[in-house]
């Protein structure tokens, strides 16, 4: 019998190559490639017949393009049907990843139940944990007792028990446990991962039934093994934030629906709830009136498609020996050493010899340049040890000249402010200066410093 033909894959990415490779020429990943069977579609290539006649597939006009009108599935959730775009799109595979202990489980369970409900049959194939212990996380969730269990980790078993029941919505936590056997490789390599992931993204088109996967994360923030997954299906959600009371779920990619897009949910004894105004809920308590420590300014911000108000944090020490510390949490590293740099070129502040710490409270990570000018300035407050007037909110971008740049959506940004308690808002300046009341616009970094610090 001929030998199986094998191949390397990169475990970040899932990039094939003939022999190993110590470092990834797609993603640039060490050490990442393993050895497994190649898929059997490369087998038979695509040159093995050449001159063999075959029948042409042809191109339609656009217009003439049939679409059905997609009725979505609402969960229940708002929130979370938001993050989908407007509820789950049928025949639509979801990938939601995260850190262990995150909730996905405990999500998928209540959106499950949610659906068996509303929606008709509902499959929960658990691979990591037993029928039994599913069954109490659900007694304690409450979850609608419909909820059709299996406790398996074959593909094809799986696939069958699938078409006998043809649900409207499958689960499968985790998509790491699966495995087929005709794929030699242990549950969770990049050739299981990739080969169980395609008969469930096939079996989700062919019936039409929405597919949830769950897919844990690595430390590093990649799911673990491919990233090829996230090219696979089409909606891709991550768990964020450091594991409090409070999960954000963000997505990351999304085929029906804005990509970006946050919810957000509180862990207690009974699940996950859903919370509708998380702009309070990253603000700390701060109402506008009450006085603020140093270090700390109010940003508007936009994530996904809604202003939120949030908290950044900034702390400056005497550095006590070797090269000053600069961390970010929830930041862009590279645009706090940025704006550090701006702050000592072109506000004159000496940080040379000082640690800069600086955070995002609440765990929500914000990548936005309009949070450079309230990272700035939280750095300048607690540099000089002098705090903000507790109604102030800031956005905007900072340029390397010190200059401090137009954002979009700065309508949205101040009526969020103002609507919170924040009636003073430090902003970029306007065309036409003056048109808003209790918004100062500032043109440079120095001159924003003074106008919140005097
Ligand atoms: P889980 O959904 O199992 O996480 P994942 O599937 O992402 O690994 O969540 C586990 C954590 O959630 C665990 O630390 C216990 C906690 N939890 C609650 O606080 N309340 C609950 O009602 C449930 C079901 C879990
Ligand atoms: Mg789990």
């Amino acid at each position: 019998m001929a030998k199986e033909r094998t191949a390397f894959f990169c475990a970040d990415c899932g990039h094939e190559s003939t022999r190993w490779l110590g470092r990834c020429p797609a993603c640039g990943a060490w050490n990442t490639f393993a050895e497994a069977p190649a898929p059997a579609a490369a087998r038979r290539g695509p040159a093995a017949r050449p001159g063999a006649p075959r029948a042409a597939a042809a191109a339609t006009p656009l217009r003439e393009v049939a679409v059905d009108a997609v009725a979505r599935i609402g969960t229940g959730f708002a929130e979370f049907d938001a993050l989908l775009g407007g509820g789950v799109v049928p025949g639509s595979v979801v990938l939601i990843g995260g850190p262990p202990g995150t909730g996905k489980s405990t999500l998928l369970l209540q959106v499950a139940g949610a659906l068996a409900q509303r929606a008709g049959p509902v499959v929960y194939v658990t691979g990591e944990e037993s029928a039994a212990q599913t069954k109490l996380r659900a007694t304690r969730l409450q979850t609608c007792d419909d909820v059709l269990l299996l406790a398996e980790t074959d593909l094809d078993r799986i696939l069958d028990a699938l078409d006998q029941a043809r649900p409207r919505i499958a689960v499968v936590d985790s998509i790491q446990t699966l495995a087929r056997a005709q794929t030699e490789s242990f549950a969770g390599s990049v050739a299981q991962v990739r080969d169980c992931a395609a008969g469930l993204l096939e079996f989700a088109k062919r019936t039409g039934c929405a597919v949830f996967l769950v897919g844990h994360v690595t430390k590093d923030g990649a799911i673990a093994g491919p990233r090829l997954l996230e090219h696979m299906v089409d909606t891709v959600l991550y768990f964020e934030g450091d594991g409090g009371e409070y999960r954000i779920l963000r997505a990351h990619k999304n085929r029906f629906g804005n990509a970006e897009e946050i919810s957000v949910f509180r862990m207690d004894g009974e699940g996950l709830h859903e919370v509708s105004n998380p702009s309070q809920l990253f603000l700390g308590g701060a109402t506008g009136r009450e006085p603020r420590p140093s270090g700390s300014c109010i940003v508007a911000s936009i994530v996904g498609s809604r202003p939120l108000l949030v908290e950044v944090q900034a702390l400056v020490g005497e550095t006590t020996y070797g090269t000053p510390r600069r961390l970010a949490a929830n930041l862009d590293p590279a645009r706090l050493a940025m704006i550090i740099a701006v702050l000592e070129r072109r506000a004159g502040m000496n940080l040379g010899s000082f640690d800069v710490y600086a955070s995002v409270a609440g765990g929500l990570r914000v990548d936005e340049p309009a949070t450079d000018l309230g990272v700035a300035l939280a750095i300048a407050s607690a540099f000089r040890s002098q705090h903000l007037a507790p109604n102030t909110v800031a956005f905007g971008e900072l340029g390397l000249s010190g200059e401090v740049r137009g954002v979009s959506q700065r309508a949205r940004r101040v009526a969020e402010a103002r609507r919170l308690g924040f009636g003073s808002v430090i902003a970029p300046a306007a065309a036409t200066p003056g048109a808003e009341p209790g918004v100062c616009g500032v043109r440079d970094v120095a001159s924003a410093i003074s106008a919140a610090l005097g």
